[in-house]
């Protein structure tokens, strides 16, 4: 297993300058199953926020699911996840991301960033973590090493497989690294780290967690976005309030 302590000096370097790293055994092979376990039976209850071929997302399970909560708080996957980033910081949101067998759709290149209400945030960070065995054949993901140091590009689509090479022209020459996962190990990538996913061409569903992280000193910009629209957030005030508690707020 990998943790905060056994984190090696590479790793942290790796993510820093590609702006993405594979963790292996961020969770132990029996966590896996029993997370797996979990996101099944909360995708059977909780509504999906949205359902398009590249995938069925559900937003804030850790509200809804003691057991998808205990996989976001999950001490290994914060602490790796701060060690990475190197400032404090805080949660952002949480996701189930599936795959349906033989979707057909790839999930195509994207920044994260630039769709999130956040103004300074220079160290946001996600952990996908695989429930299940993701080989490239089921949809694992694709990161352009180097392209977290774009922060000034607007939102891409992620059903269009033009649109981040349309708006970065540059990236087309870029090298790109493809990261296939077994269950309970995990990818850290910057929000500003470029990747795709390959559509499942399997019989199973892909089923992924994403747990992602923002600076805990982050300002609320005002942006849509589906987390802090009902919360009535001040615009130009911090990103703060129970559903974004600092990981040194964490119960040890
Ligand atoms: C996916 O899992 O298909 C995409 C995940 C992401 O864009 O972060
Ligand atoms: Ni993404």
């Amino acid at each position: 297993m990998t943790t905060a302590e056994t984190l090696s000096d590479e790793k942290i370097a790796s993510y820093r300058q590609n702006g993405f790293v594979h963790i292996p055994g961020i969770l132990s092979p029996d966590e896996a199953s029993e997370f797996y376990d979990a996101a099944i039976s909360a995708m059977a209850r909780i509504p999906k926020n949205s359902a398009r071929p590249i995938f069925d997302q559900y937003v804030n399970v850790w509200t809804q699911d003691e057991g998808m909560k205990r996989l976001t708080f999950h001490p290994n996957v914060a602490q790796v996840a701060e060690k990475l980033a190197g400032v404090p910081l805080r949660l952002w949101h949480d996701q189930i991301l599936t795959k349906a067998p033989h979707n057909n759709a790839a999930t195509e290149y994207h920044q994260d960033q630039p769709y999130w209400p956040h103004a300074n945030a220079t160290h946001p960070i996600s952990a996908w973590i695989a429930l299940c065995d993701v080989p490239v054949e089921k949809g694992c993901m694709t990161f352009i090493p180097g392209s977290q140091r774009r922060t000034d590009l607007p939102p891409q689509s992620l059903a269009d497989p033009r649109s981040l090479m349309d708006i970065a022209p540059d990236f087309v020459w870029y090298s790109r690294i493809t990261v296939p996962l077994k269950a309970g190990d995990c990818t850290f990538h910057h929000g500003r780290c470029a990747h795709m996913a390959t559509p499942n061409f399997t019989d199973d569903p892909r089923v992924a967690h994403v747990v992602i992280f923002t600076d805990a000193d982050t300002i609320y910009s005002g942006k849509r976005h589906i987390t802090t629209d009902p919360l009535g957030l001040e615009t130009g005030g911090p990103l703060e309030g129970d559903l974004f508690p600092r990981i040194g707020d964490y119960a040890r």
